[in-house]
């Protein structure tokens, strides 16, 4: 398949993927973000590894499976600059890390990774746990809560503690939570920035935490602290240094990819509530760990590492990688992608599709998968991009989400035991991150009502 993706000769011959064009003037773009998780689910289902459709005026392909993965990861052919629509590039700011290639995005993810290596979450651990224990000990107290907004709360609370050494109050939080929802809502929705519109809400709330952001490297260039800015202060790669807007920027980006942690407490705890027998089974993991365990000790639990994978693999956050373009014809499956299309990579259809995901009944929860191997070979678990976090675009935040929600689940499970209400646990697919309609009612404590 290599082979044949790169050879023009036999490229030239090959049909275009099969799939739709949509509606003249706006191809699919409706039924894509009326439920995206859906609308690449149902191809890969319908198509396979690969599908056409139209979003606006650009023809794109969507790949799914670890085939197309290895495909999509080749820089010959695909670039990341161009991608995104103007107003989603514009909104991240021009020049960050996902928008960038080449040596160029490699020296950029090198600085990155000083924010996320071994050193920093050792760093950031004793602040994570301090947090989320909090967190956990007010929600038992109160007994009935809507987990979906103090998770996206708790969330908030720690990216800016780790990364930008900031302990904001509660109004803030939820203010900054609200910046990052509208933020979502504008970059995935249409680019009309009128007043009032998320587009108009998030451009202002960008610049204000670019500023404030700012400010933050600056302090730390005097005083350095262990927080991600000042591991960016400090970052020297082939003898560059970050400049202060560069690190406002690239800041700004994390803290919004980061902020979609919250949906996989969110779909962890309700797996826990709904699963007596897998939460016992934890429990008694958890029973066995110290007080505060190390981040190795978290990491070297086979049960609470397969627990937070399968979260990963089946929790809707965002169900694609960024979009790239075609930077020349190259084949998928036997199908042509002529250059300059749109292209993308499913990471939710890789993982959920009976027809491309590599997973015996993909759509079920079941972390006992990866005692029987599921998951290991190349690309086959990606929902965090694929690829290595220093060569490609795979998300910098792999290791620090997977210790988060190590340390999430572990403080969760020693509370008191967790039930949900009746409810609609529906999910509105048509959000990103996917949302629970009912704000998921969890309770500590008392049976199932
Ligand atoms: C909450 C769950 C998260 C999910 C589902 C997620 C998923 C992703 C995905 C799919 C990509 C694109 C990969 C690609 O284009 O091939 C990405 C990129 C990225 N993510 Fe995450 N991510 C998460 C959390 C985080 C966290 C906690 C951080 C903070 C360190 C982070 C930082 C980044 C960065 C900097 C990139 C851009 C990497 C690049 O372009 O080289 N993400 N993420």
């Amino acid at each position: 398949m290599h082979t044949e993706s790169h050879n023009p000769m036999v490229i030239d011959t090959l049909p275009l993927p099969p799939g739709s064009t949509g509606w003249p003037l706006v191809g699919e773009a409706l039924a894509l973000t009326a439920n995206p998780f859906k609308f690449m689910g149902d191809r890969a289902t319908r198509h396979g590894v690969v599908t056409r459709s139209r979003l606006m005026n650009k023809d794109l392909a969507i790949l799914a499976g670890p085939e197309a993965a290895a495909i999509f990861l080749d820089e010959a052919n695909i670039r990341r600059a161009g991608g995104l629509p103007p107003h989603a590039a514009d909104l991240f700011g021009a020049g960050v890390v996902n928008q960038i290639d080449g040596d160029e995005h490699r020296r950029r993810k090198r600085h990155l990774m000083h924010t996320v290596d071994a050193e920093a979450l050792a760093h950031y651990l004793p602040v994570i746990r301090r947090h989320v224990r909090a967190r956990v000990a007010q929600w038992s107290k109160a007994g009935e809560i809507k987990l979906q907004d103090a998770c996206i709360v708790l969330t908030q609370e720690l990216i800016f503690a780790n990364f930008a050494g900031l302990e904001p109050d509660e109004a803030t939080l939820l203010r900054y939570a609200r910046g990052y929802a509208d933020f979502g809502k504008a970059l995935f929705g249409l680019p009309l920035a009128l007043p009032g519109t998320p587009l108009a809400r998030a451009r202002a709330f960008s610049q204000e935490m670019r500023q404030t952001f700012s400010q933050v490297v600056e302090a730390r260039r005097t005083a350095p602290t262990g927080d991600g800015v000042s591991r960016l202060v400090a970052s020297e790669v082939d003898g560059e240094h970050l400049a202060t807007q560069d690190i406002a920027r690239e800041l700004q980006h994390l803290m919004f990819a980061a902020s979609g942690l919250s949906a996989w407490f969110c779909y962890g705890a309700q797996a826990l509530a709904q699963d007596d027998t897998l939460a016992d089974r934890l429990r008694a993991v958890v029973s066995q760990l110290g007080a505060d365990p190390s981040g190795r000790e978290l990491l070297e639990s086979p049960e609470l590492v397969a627990f937070v994978r399968e979260v990963k693999r089946l929790a809707l956050l965002i169900p694609i990688t960024a979009i790239g373009v075609a930077r020349q014809d190259f084949a998928v499956a036997g199908h042509r992608i002529p250059k300059g299309w749109l292209v993308l990579w499913s990471t939710y259809a890789s993982h959920t599709s009976a027809n491309v995901a590599p997973y015996a009944s993909a759509e079920r929860f079941d972390p006992s998968r990866y005692e029987r191997g599921e998951g290991e070979a190349p690309h086959h678990f990606a929902p965090q991009g694929p690829g290595e976090a220093l060569t490609s675009h795979r998300c910098a935040g792999v290791e620090y989400s997977t210790l988060v929600l190590l340390q999430f689940f572990v403080e969760l499970l020693r509370a008191p035991r967790l039930t949900l209400p009746a409810q609609d646990l529906s999910i509105d697919m048509s959000q990103l991150p996917a949302s629970w309609r009912s704000g998921l009612r969890v309770r500590f404590g008392t049976p199932t009502g």
